[in-house]
């Protein structure tokens, strides 16, 4: 028999909940909460066995990258056949020479969660939150975004027959992630004010309404994420890395993280711990700010400011579960400059792998420590997976921007990789001549 429920995470209150509440924070110290479960009588050696099996099935349930790892999840298996899935997951690791060698690394992985259904890794956690607000018989749901949640939560609430009411930040979102909020009908607010002021707006309407909340405050929806890195320990043979680093924004991922690697440790299926790494954009990082200096409490930020748009957040609310990832992984917190991320997210491209700016903190993270500009010195052998969370298309204009020197305040000369368009003539002798000048020659025939 599953069982779990909803926990305090401050152990001086200890508020123990049933799971079947619509609770988005402790009601009796306001407090975030996790899901708890008792693993007890699950064998590591069997669920991996099980979990590899699944990988030749057609069912579903099996062919979903979260849902695959359903004994870890917080439903009974009688719940099973109601899940809202997609297909999400089954990211692959890639291997990433050029931008290794940007970070100084002599090897570099990265685990690409932009190549879900919606192009983001809230794809993850969206199955899951999606499937515990219909099962509460939930009729609306909503979210605060700078974009991709709303992505996603629009498309797995439609698909399950939910009406989706999304709250942007008003001209601050980039256009492939409010092209398919549209595109799936969702309500869509767009809210006078950042990604923070929307956030506190949905938070209190959903105390007020039956709007059913699936920002990751949720803790449904950090479920779904922390089976991110079950499938990344599963694809690495269950041998840990030595360093998993991710984006930092509303630090819901940081702390699916957290969770997962504690439970990875708890039911034995990894004997040595990887370290975190959380990389906010240098305008947007107060976690880093309170970890630089010393404090033990999160001042928000009153106006973040990034051109990685989804990471520009002042008062992340899941800050204490980040803090919680880092004290058990024995991890770190960096932050990047605009130019660094211009920089990694271009480096990354020369190796075919694109990612929206947000992913890019990560290389360019790397880079600092390796340089020993870091909180913490990066080992050139050190074996590094790099999660990458948002797809190359969510925000081109960045990228075309980058390429083209237009990219608002920053200096075009110091872009190590742009790679202007070249415009000609229609004229073949004149293109014969550009591509001798690359080095391609004519052949015989030709
Ligand atoms: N990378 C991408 C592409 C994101 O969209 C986000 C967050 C993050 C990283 C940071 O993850 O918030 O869990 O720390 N996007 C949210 C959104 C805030 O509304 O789409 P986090």
């Amino acid at each position: 028999m599953k069982t779990f429920r909803l926990r305090c995470i401050d152990s001086r209150c200890g508020g123990a909940f049933a799971a079947d509440q619509k609770l988005f924070q402790c009601p009796r110290c306001g407090e975030l909460l996790d899901l708890v479960h008792d693993f007890r009588g699950l064998d590591p050696q069997q669920l991996r066995d099980t979990w590899r099996r699944r990988h030749s099935s057609w069912a579903p349930l099996d062919l979903s990258g979260v849902w695959r790892f359903r004994e870890i999840l917080p439903f009974p298996p009688a719940d099973y056949p109601s899940a809202v899935t997609m297909g999400e997951g089954n990211n692959p690791i890639l291997e990433a020479p050029r931008a290794a060698a940007h970070a100084g690394l002599r090897r570099l992985r990265v685990k690409h969660l932009g190549w879900n259904p919606t192009g983001s890794f809230k794809d993850c956690g969206m199955t899951v939150a999606a499937t515990q607000a219909r099962k509460l018989s939930s009729r609306w749901v909503a979210c605060a975004s700078t974009g991709n949640t709303s992505a996603s939560m629009a498309a797995y609430a439609v698909r399950s027959g939910m009406k989706p009411v999304v709250f942007i930040p008003e001209g601050q979102i980039a256009y492939g992630k409010l092209s398919q909020t549209l595109d799936y009908g969702a309500l869509t607010i767009q809210v006078e004010g950042d990604f923070d002021v929307a956030m506190r707006l949905v938070r209190e309407l959903s105390q007020e309404t039956d709007l059913y909340l699936m920002n990751s405050l949720n803790p449904f929806r950090i479920e779904g994420q922390k089976t991110v890195l079950f499938e990344l320990l599963d694809q690495l043979d269950w041998k840990a890395p030595d360093r998993i680093v991710l984006p930092g924004g509303n630090l819901g991922n940081s702390a699916a993280f957290g969770k997962a690697l504690a439970e990875l440790m708890q039911l034995g299926l990894i004997e040595k711990m990887p370290r975190v790494t959380i990389v906010q954009a240098a305008g947007a990082a107060p976690l880093f700010t309170m970890l630089r200096e010393g404090r033990e409490d999160m001042r928000p930020l009153a106006h973040a400011q990034t051109r990685a748009s989804a990471i520009k957040i002042g008062n992340p609310v899941s800050w204490r579960k980040a803090l919680r990832a880092l004290k058990i992984s024995d991890g770190d917190c960096q932050a990047v400059s605009e130019l660094e991320i211009a920089e990694a997210k271009a480096a990354l491209g020369r190796d075919g792998i694109g990612c929206e700016p947000a992913s890019a903190t990560t290389v360019a993270g790397l880079r600092r420590m390796s340089q020993g500009e870091g909180t913490v010195h990066l080992d050139a052998e050190e074996d590094v997976v790099a999660i990458l969370t948002g797809h190359q298309l969510k925000d081109s204009e960045y990228t075309v921007g980058y390429h083209l020197g237009t990219l608002e305040g920053l200096d075009p000369s110091r872009f190590r990789h742009a790679n202007r368009p070249v415009k000609v003539a229609a004229d073949k002798e004149r293109i014969l001549e550009l591509l001798g000048e690359t080095g391609a020659t004519r052949t015989a025939s030709g």
